[in-house]
């Protein structure tokens, strides 16, 4: 809670400065907010009692805690300011509104700020602090291995930069149940100071939920941003594997009927020509009898590359 709801509330501490007569009193907001890359108001003003006649500011200065020089001051109708601060109220010598704006708050700029004043020859003085914070980007994941599936295991990680200070990344299943201790976050510093949030969620085999949600919290605990993983799909292996193209049942039929038939033909064609040699032979005892041996010797590789051919033919046809 604390420091959350205080902004622009005027608390009185500085009480009356000065002698014994309290003419004047700043009153500061003591926490601002602000966030980064905007503008932010310190803001200041100051009571001056009824007593005090025809009040002046004669001299004012807006100092911040560490830095030397005076960001903003006043003397004497001579005003001085740094690049980048002003007075929130452009009529602040009559307004008594004496709130320092600062344009495009960065990191730098956070810190403790005194405002000091002199109204007539009654002084003041009162201090402010800043607090800036800054909000994360939209998280996103990425996974290695780049596809995961249902029972492959694997690695998510969430990525959220910008903000400040730094926050936290949890991690939900697909039911809602947290899993943030399943995973590891780390912040980096970036330029400017803002932190990078990044979490790796290991995802144990045959325990996957389909989906996760990484969502980035702030310091604070309060919601900056979240996203969810694709949800992960099942395995190819796991699918029914698609039925095979059903063939005609009298194709079936016909290709071994054709195998066969072919073999049974070459076959007696084979021994058809062994017996006219063999009975040539016997006529006539000549030459041709070597040869007549030779053809009968090949004809077990005559048969074999009859079938070779049927079973080609078979093959091509089965590609159709
Ligand atoms: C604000 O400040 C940042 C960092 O100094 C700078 O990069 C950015 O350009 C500034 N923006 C504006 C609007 O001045
Ligand atoms: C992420 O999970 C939280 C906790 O279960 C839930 O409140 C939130 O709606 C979820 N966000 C998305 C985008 O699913
Ligand atoms: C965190 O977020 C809540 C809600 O958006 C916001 O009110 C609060 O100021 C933020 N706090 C910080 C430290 O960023």
């Amino acid at each position: 809670m604390s420091f959350l709801g205080v902004l622009f509330i005027f608390v009185a501490i500085g009480g009356p400065v000065g002698h014994a007569g309290s003419f004047i009193s700043l009153h500061c907001s003591p926490e601002v907010n602000a966030q980064y890359g905007q503008t932010s108001v310190l803001g200041c003003k100051i009571s001056i009692s009824k007593e005090l006649k025809d009040p002046r500011i004669t001299w004012l200065s807006w100092t911040k805690e560490g830095v030397e020089e005076p960001l903003l001051h006043y003397k004497e109708g001579k005003l001085k300011a740094e690049p980048g601060y002003s007075f929130a109220s452009p009529s602040w010598s009559t307004s008594m509104d004496v709130s320092l704006r600062i344009a495009n708050t960065t990191l730098q700029h956070e810190g403790e700020y005194t405002c000091g004043v002199t109204v007539n020859t009654v002084n003041g003085e009162e201090t402010s602090s800043l607090i800036v914070t800054a909000k994360y980007g939209t998280p996103t994941i990425s996974s290695r291995p780049k596809k995961i599936t249902l029972n492959s295991g694997g690695t998510l990680e969430c990525r959220a930069s910008g903000g400040y200070p730094e926050g936290q990344i949890r991690w939900f299943d697909e039911n809602g149940k947290e899993k943030t201790e399943d995973a590891k976050m780390s912040a980096t510093p970036m330029d400017g100071g803002l932190f990078q949030l990044s979490s790796r969620l290991t995802l144990q085999k045959r325990s996957i939920s389909s989906k996760y949600n990484c969502t980035v919290f702030n310091a604070s605990g309060g919601l900056d941003g979240e996203v969810t993983s694709l949800p992960f799909i099942r395995p190819y292996s796991e699918h029914k594997s698609p039925e095979k193209e059903p063939q005609p049942a009298a194709y079936k039929i016909v290709t071994p009927l054709v195998v066969i038939g072919s073999c049974i033909v070459g076959l007696l064609l084979a021994l058809l020509v062994c017996r006219r040699r063999t009975q040539q032979t016997q006529i006539d005892v000549s030459e041709e009898d070597k040869e007549a041996a030779e053809v009968c010797d090949s004809a077990p590789s005559r048969i074999e590359s009859v079938y070779f051919t049927t079973a080609t033919f078979t093959f091509s046809l089965q590609e159709d």
